[in-house]
C-alpha cells in the first residue's frame, strides 16, 4: 500500500521505517521537500522510501500518519492540501501538549474538545482515527516489546476509516483484543487526556517503555 507519513521526527521515523519493513511504499513528508532528516531516513530505508513536502506525501499516500508536532498539527495538514486528504483516513498520533510553560507541558485542547476533532472539523471529507498515541513510538510499532499484553485506543467517526487502522495495527502485532475502538471522534478526549498521567508515570519511573493495560471483571 502507498501511505504518506507525515513527519520527520522520531515517531514519523519510526512508522516510516516499520512500513517499509512490512513492504509498503513510504514517502515521508515535511514542511519543506528537501529536510535533511527525511533525505537521510530514505537513503537508510531504501527503495520503498521517498520523501517531499506534506502535499507530496498526502497526494501520493492512499492513507495518512499524522505524526507532527501536536500545536503544528492542523497547519500541518492545511499545508498537505484538503483536496490530497479527501476521502482518505488519518492515523493521528499527535498529542496537544503545551510546552510553553516548562515541563510536564499542560494540554492545548481538552475536556470539551480534542486535537483529532480539531482535525477531523477542519478536513471533514477525511476520515480522522487517533490512535497509538498513548504510547512511546517503539511500542506503537512492536507491541510485543512489552511482557504482557496491553491496548491501545481508537476513536473515529468512519468504520470503514477504523477497519483499515486495525488492519494496520494487526500488521505492527497489535493482537485483536488489544485493540479497544472506544467510538467517535469525540472519545480523543480521553484517548488525549492520558498524556498527563504518562508523562507523569515516566518522569516518577524514568522508564518509557511502559503502556497501559485494561483489565475488566468478567
Ligand atoms: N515521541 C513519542 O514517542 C510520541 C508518542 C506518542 C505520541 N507522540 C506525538 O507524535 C507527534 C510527533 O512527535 P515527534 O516527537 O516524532 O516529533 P515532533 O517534534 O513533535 O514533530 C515533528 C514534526 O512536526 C512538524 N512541525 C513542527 N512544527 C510545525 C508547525 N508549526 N507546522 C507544521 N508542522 C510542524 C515538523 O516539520 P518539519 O519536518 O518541517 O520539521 C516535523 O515533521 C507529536 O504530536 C507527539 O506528541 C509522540
Amino acid at each position: 500500500m502507498k501511505i504518506a507519513v507525515l513527519g520527520t521526527g522520531m515517531v514519523g521515523e519510526t512508522i516510516a521505517s516499520k512500513l517499509v519493513s512490512l513492504g509498503h511504499e513510504v514517502r515521508m513528508g515535511s514542511r519543506t521537500a528537501t529536510n535533511e532528516k527525511a533525505a537521510a531516513w530514505v537513503k537508510k530505508a531504501g527503495a520503498k522510501a521517498s520523501a517531499g513536502s506534506f502535499s507530496d506525501a498526502a497526494s501520493f499516500g492512499e492513507l495518512v500518519f499524522n505524526c507532527t508536532l501536536g500545536s503544528g498539527s492542523v497547519e500541518a495538514l492545511v499545508m498537505a492540501g484538503e483536496n490530497n486528504l479527501e476521502g482518505k483516513t488519518i492515523i493521528d498520533i499527535s498529542n496537544p501538549l503545551d510546552f510553553s510553560k516548562g515541563m510536564p507541558p499542560s494540554l492545548f485542547v481538552g475536556n470539551t474538545d480534542s486535537l483529532g476533532e480539531q482535525l477531523q472539523r477542519r478536513f471533514p471529507r477525511a476520515h480522522v482515527v487517533k490512535a497509538l498515541n498513548t504510547m512511546n513510538c517503539n511500542i506503537m510499532v512492536n507491541p510485543r516489546l512489552l511482557p504482557d499484553t496491553h491496548h491501545t485506543f481508537l476513536a473515529g467517526n468512519d468504520a470503514g476509516a477504523k477497519a483499515k487502522v486495525k488492519t494496520l495495527l494487526a500488521q505492527f502485532g497489535w493482537k485483536d483484543d488489544e485493540v479497544l475502538d472506544l467510538g467517535d471522534i469525540t472519545n480523543a478526549r480521553g484517548c488525549e487526556s492520558v498524556l498527563p498521567i504518562w508523562i507523569r508515570i515516566w518522569g516518577a519511573t524514568k522508564n518509557g517503555a511502559f503502556n497501559f493495560k485494561i483489565v475488566a471483571a468478567k
